[in-house]
């Protein structure tokens, strides 16, 4: 989410209320009690703007992290208590749209061991009640949520078949229905080349169990309604009918930006990792966009698809490869003359934060799990002075983002004399930087 979206959440009087509180009591933790007083959670949970931004993208904000794991964890203590029943169904929408949040963000958020041990009790009723066929409170189910996803309960399709309000409805539609989905586009993806490198096998494993990047909402929504609306006209290259690589797609928002900017344009989007191209098939389906063929791929091999294209498209990928000029050969080499390349690739200079980070996480011997990158953003927040940068950046606030950012199995830099060169030695032309660059004079 943007930083104007979370700017515009963070001026809502109760939750800067709420923020102010949280942060009077620094150093020490705040109770639940301090911060949400004698009403409760109530104030908090009819806070719609909060509620839909909860359900469209990860909230990039350290201030509503810290707000949330309150919320979810006073969440936890009504969901918990003993004979509670829902009551107030602004609380059961709120605890739905906490859970996809989470599910959003796949549980990057720290809990305490007090709160694990709750969150594993209400788990283990829900999985018997499920087994028994015993009513089950939406609420209990919606809390669940926010700790794990319900594809790691026992038997969870079933709720599937039971009646539910409309903020539960849409939980299940993401945590369950959407996940079957792309279980079932995944045997639809063809497999263009064999994965025999050893670093595209680790980094396959990487993007298998944390595809990226995280998106929900359409990616060129605004550009789309302007086009619908006749407020852009398409230049000639939008409407010409070409052909497309895009080389490591991910989990598609780019292709899909891409492909709605070139309706004319046959694309091919291909990537190393099945998860992240069933995500995005599923999402191409969902926006009934038909000129993309998703296909699974090492860009090393790419030279033996027998394909060529007017336009190649490789942005975040390059450099997560064992040598990423012999990738960018290949991908040079299915170029059609005239056509051209747009490549993004990590900057040396930009990234020296990130070269700190990465050595501070190596020295402490944090390794790339769910449960280790939690303790080690927890670590980081702690140690604000020195990382309050990493806060601006918006792969922080997910789990997916996070191993991307800091946890990469495979990361190399660029320098500008760098890329010349390469350019020079494959009788490549530079045509602009995109977005410009500006000399900040
Ligand atoms: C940081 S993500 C970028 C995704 C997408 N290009 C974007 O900008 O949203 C890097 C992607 O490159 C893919 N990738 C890495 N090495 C690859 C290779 N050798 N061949 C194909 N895809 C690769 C990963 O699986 C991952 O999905």
């Amino acid at each position: 989410m943007d930083e104007k979206a979370v700017a515009f959440i963070l001026q809502s009087p109760i939750i800067a209320t709420y923020v102010a509180r949280i942060a009077g009591k620094r150093p020490q933790a705040i109770t639940t009690v301090e911060l949400f007083g004698a009403d409760g959670i109530v104030p908090l949970a009819r806070d719609l703007f909060l509620r839909c931004a909860m359900e469209a993208a990860t909230l990039a904000s350290m201030e509503l992290e810290a707000l949330l794991r309150h919320a979810r964890a006073e969440l936890l203590r009504l969901a918990a208590a003993p004979g509670r029943t829902d009551g107030d169904d602004d609380i059961v929408a709120f605890a739905c749209a906490l859970a996809r949040q989470c599910f959003i963000n796949e549980y990057v958020y720290e809990e305490t061991a007090a709160e694990s041990e709750l969150a594993g009790g209400l788990r283990n009723r829900l999985e018997r009640d499920l087994a028994s066929g015993a009513e089950i409170a939406p609420l209990a189910l919606a809390v669940v949520a926010a700790y794990v996803p319900l594809q790691a309960i026992a038997a969870a399709e079933t709720v599937l078949r039971r009646d539910w309000p409309a903020a539960v409805t849409g939980l299940l539609r993401v945590q369950l229905r959407e996940p079957l989905a792309e279980a079932d586009e995944r045997a639809a993806i063809a497999t263009l080349t064999p994965i025999k490198n050893s670093v595209s096998v680790e980094v396959m494993r990487q993007y298998e169990e944390n595809p990226y990047p995280r998106w929900t909402i359409n990616p060129l929504n605004a550009f789309a309604s302007d086009l619908a609306r006749g407020r852009i006209v398409p230049t000639a290259e939008q409407q010409a009918e070409r052909d497309i690589l895009i080389a490591g797609c991910g989990t598609g928002s780019h292709a899909i930006q891409t492909a709605q900017i070139h309706p004319n344009a046959r694309l091919l989007a291909v990537d190393i990792s099945m998860a992240s191209l069933a995500y995005a098939r599923r999402k191409t389906r969902e926006l009934g966009l038909r000129n993309i063929e998703y296909a699974q791929a090492d860009i090393l091999e790419l030279g033996s698809i027998g394909r060529t294209f007017d336009s190649i498209e490789s942005v975040g990928v390059l450099h997560h490869l064992a040598e990423p000029t012999s990738g960018w050969r290949v991908l040079a080499s299915l170029l059609r003359p005239g056509g051209t390349m747009r490549i993004g690739l990590y900057s040396d200079l930009a990234r020296q934060l990130i070269v700190e980070a990465r050595a501070w996480i190596a020295a402490r011997g944090y390794r790339a799990t769910a449960e280790d990158i939690r303790r080690c953003r927890q670590d980081i927040i702690r140690e604000a002075k020195q990382w309050k940068e990493l806060f601006g950046a918006s792969d922080f606030y997910s789990m997916s983002g996070c191993r991307d950012l800091l946890f990469n199995v495979m990361e190399h830099r660029f320098t500008i004399p760098g890329i010349a060169a390469f350019l020079k030695d494959n009788d490549l032309s530079f045509l602009a930087f995109d977005p410009p660059v500006t000399t900040g004079r």
